[in-house]
């Protein structure tokens, strides 16, 4: 018997897997120089030296990880065939909210023999995590690369940058090698460190420039060859989604979201092609999905005070002043039964945060004879588009 599902082809994507995040490239395009530095850095490996220390920066999207990742699979299978090169262990941690001691103690627990206990969660300090690192890495032997992503993010790392790469000249460790790999978005990074860490570190560094539009048709077209179903995404949409991303900010993240998105567009609307019209359409929906988040990331006040603006604008009221929006405001509040904020001074304190955040905008006015100054605010917004995200919002928080 037919069911709902008996008629589904692939009809738009060959292997949609190829457009998600975690998927890895089998090839690394337009990054030959980069690909080459790292090379470089990464060279003493195969000769059984002390890595060099090697430090990434570049804003998001870039293919930091990815060239990271596709270089440490070359390493490795380089190894293998190297007399010289000794057992390599890569391990990738992220830092993004941990702390030394947090971190330090994945890489132990990932080093303990799997008979092992892990090593304690607290009781413990940085000092005994870094004696028990030390001590696993010389009981296994071999080179040890360890990849900080998003090392800026992480709370003392001077701590981590002075201990680490001293190591092994200091005698902590005499059957081991390590060498640190640390990736930033923040080109300021080394500026933040110790003086006497940046003495001692001796870091090789890889600057990631964003992409140019032709760079990022390069990456999409070798995507979309294997994402799509042969002949299905159309040149169109490749150039327009490299286009946008590269005006964006060239980040190759951006402009594979774009084309899956895409893809999913035309697929929904039953066409045959993916052209630059669904990729103009993934964009809005990209962009009105950030936003909603965005919102959502507010108090429920300063929702509430949003969508007042909403309301205000399509009444063509705007730009209002804080008692009129504070009026409006106690209305709204009441049709979602909430009980409002009473002060004028914590509706104008929201007022002012919103319109720091770039969803207001703020106009001044002088009123001379001790009138004084005061400030009228409209939405900087689609009021449509702020009110249907509300309703979803709420919808969500009260479903049925
Ligand atoms: N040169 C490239 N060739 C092929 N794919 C790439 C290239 N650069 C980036 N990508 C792809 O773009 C996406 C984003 O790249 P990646 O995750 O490496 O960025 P990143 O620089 O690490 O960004 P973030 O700082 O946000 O972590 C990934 O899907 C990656 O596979
Ligand atoms: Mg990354």
């Amino acid at each position: 018997m037919a069911g709902p599902f008996s008629d589904v082809e692939r009809s738009i994507f060959a292997a949609k897997e190829v457009l998600s995040e975690d998927h890895q490239p089998d090839q690394i395009l337009e990054r030959d120089e980069e690909i080459e530095e790292y090379r470089h850095a990464l060279e003493d490996v195969l000769f059984g030296r002390t890595p060099q220390n090697i430090m990434l920066y570049g804003k998001a999207g870039l293919g930091k990880t990815a060239v990271t990742k596709y270089m440490m699979e070359a390493l490795q299978t380089e190894v293998t065939e190297r007399p010289d090169a000794e057992e390599l262990h890569v391990h990738e941690l992220n830092c993004n909210g941990k702390t030394v001691y947090a971190v330090v103690r994945t890489l132990v627990n990932e080093l303990l023999p799997d008979t092992a206990s892990d090593f304690p969660k607290r009781g413990l300090g940085t000092a005994d995590a870094f004696e028990e690192l030390y001590g696993q890495l010389d009981r296994l032997g071999g080179t040890h690369l360890i990849v900080f992503d998003e090392i800026d993010h992480l709370d003392a790392v001077d701590t981590l940058l002075y201990e680490l790469p001293r190591a092994r000249s200091i005698g902590h460790i005499t059957n081991s090698k390590v060498g640190v790999i640390g990736i930033s978005n923040n080109y300021t990074f080394r500026q933040s460190l110790s003086p006497k860490v940046k003495d001692t570190l001796m870091e090789s560094e890889i600057s990631f420039s964003p992409y140019d539009a032709s760079e990022l048709r390069a990456i999409l077209a070798d995507r979309a060859d294997r994402a799509f179903v042969d002949g299905v995404c159309e040149e169109s949409a490749i150039a327009r989604a490299a286009a946008i991303a590269a005006k964006d900010r060239g980040n190759a993240r951006q402009a594979i979201d774009l084309l899956r998105v895409g893809g999913e567009v035309a697929k929904k609307r039953g066409d045959t092609h993916v052209d630059d019209t669904h990729i103009v359409a993934a964009q809005e929906l990209v962009q009105r999905g950030r936003l909603r988040n965005r919102i959502r990331d507010q108090t429920q006040h300063a929702q509430l005070l949003l969508e007042t603006l909403a309301y205000i604008e399509q009444h063509e009221e705007a730009p209002a002043r804080s008692k009129a929006i504070k009026n409006r405001y106690e209305d709204v509040a009441d049709s979602h039964a909430v009980a409002p904020l009473t002060t004028l001074k914590s509706i104008q304190n929201h007022l002012s945060d919103l319109h720091m955040l770039g969803f207001l905008r703020r106009t001044g006015q002088n009123h001379g004879e001790g009138g004084g100054r005061y400030y009228e605010y409209s939405l900087d917004l689609d009021p449509q588009i702020v009110l249907d995200i509300r309703r979803e919002i709420e919808a969500a928080a009260n479903p049925g």
